[in-house]
């Protein structure tokens, strides 16, 4: 009769410790805002998960106080306690529970990631490069933007590429978040289901800017989106149309700064981890760090230099210190070029 009165005890306390326990936790708020429609199942299992770690924590916890309290040692006590040999039924009980649970959390899980994952034929398609140390998003209509903006309640399909080392693209109220890994193509889906201002950061440690490494994310209505490609598209046309199709330095210049290059390469002189860009055209016997002289900088000296940087490493800077650009389109390397023909 006392044991059954110390096990009702006991449930009672679990219960309420439990209880008081999840309370405590999701008060909180641990989680940021949620804004994608992958963020619902996410948050979901996490409030399951919180639940079932506040049950674990009060069950440890409870029983370990209450036989401290109650089946301590009482004064002028000297003998030993009890002994046990095992318990057969109880052994199979907390074998046969933590193995049906565990079970239950696979088949929860691996529907969750079904949900999370699921795809959308009619998905956007936005290519995202992440390199050290900035982001840059490509459009279906042949812009590029170094904000992500994203309509709501559409599914983005995010194929994203690394030219460099590995990055992760983590937007925390988005949920989901997924490395890009140099060599491959990986793809994430996230559908936007809160208008607002978010921030994409870099998740994986990639070198000494890693903690700058981050983009404006804006997801808008459908209707604002529209307004903001078409206002992209005819900036871009008109700059096509301007360049009548031929490398342009303007566009060049935009790229100097999108794409980081401005962080080793100066265009007044000074050298910085890389060569200055200023006088660079046209210049004849550039010495190399190998003791050879390349004789004339001209373009297929620099398209080299930018898609293979340690093809011909500059004397007094070192190799491997330049990412190779190769995934830029050829447009792109020649506007670049075209860019730097103009640094006298
Ligand atoms: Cu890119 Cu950290």
């Amino acid at each position: 009769m006392r044991n059954v009165r110390h096990f009702v005890t006991v449930t009672a306390l679990v219960l309420l410790v439990t209880y008081l326990t999840y309370i405590g936790l999701t008060s909180l708020g641990l989680m940021p805002l949620a804004a994608s429609a992958q963020a619902g199942p996410i948050d979901w299992l996490f409030d399951i998960h919180v639940m079932v770690m506040s049950f674990l924590f009060s069950l440890i916890t409870v029983i370990l106080v209450y036989s401290m309290v109650v089946f301590r040692r009482k004064p002028g006590e000297t003998g030993d306690g009890a002994h046990f040999e095992g318990n057969t039924g109880l052994e199979i009980f907390w074998t046969i529970v933590p193995l049906v649970a565990v079970i239950g959390f696979g088949i929860v899980g691996a529907d969750n990631l079904r949900q999370v994952r699921a795809v959308d034929p009619n998905a956007l398609e936005v290519r995202v490069i992440g390199y050290q140390w900035a982001w840059r998003f490509e459009y279906p209509q042949g812009f590029s933007s170094t904000t992500l903006y994203l309509p709501a309640n559409k599914q983005v399909l995010l194929k994203m590429e690394s030219p460099d080392v590995l990055h992760s693209f983590w937007v925390p109220e988005f949920r989901v978040k997924q490395d890009l890994v140099p060599g491959r193509v990986t793809e994430l889906r996230i559908t936007p289901n809160l208008e607002g201002e978010y921030k994409v950061r870099c998740a994986e440690i990639c070198g000494t800017s890693h903690a700058y490494m981050e983009s404006p994310v804006v997801v808008v209505s459908q209707t604002a989106y529209d307004a903001w490609v078409t206002e992209q598209v005819a900036l871009y046309e008109a700059e096509l149309l301007a360049s009548e199709g031929k490398p342009d330095a303007k566009r060049g210049e935009k790229l100097y700064t999108e794409l980081g290059c401005k962080a080793c390469h100066s265009l007044n002189g000074t050298p910085g981890t890389g060569p200055t860009w200023k006088g660079l055209f046209g210049r004849e016997n550039r010495p190399l760090a190998d003791g050879s002289v390349v004789a004339l900088v001209n373009e297929e000296y620099l398209y080299e230099s930018i898609t293979a940087p340690n093809a011909k490493t500059v004397q007094d800077f070192k190799a491997n210190a330049m990412p190779s650009f190769s995934y830029l389109r050829d447009s792109q390397i020649y506007d670049l070029i075209e860019f730097i023909k103009t640094l006298k």
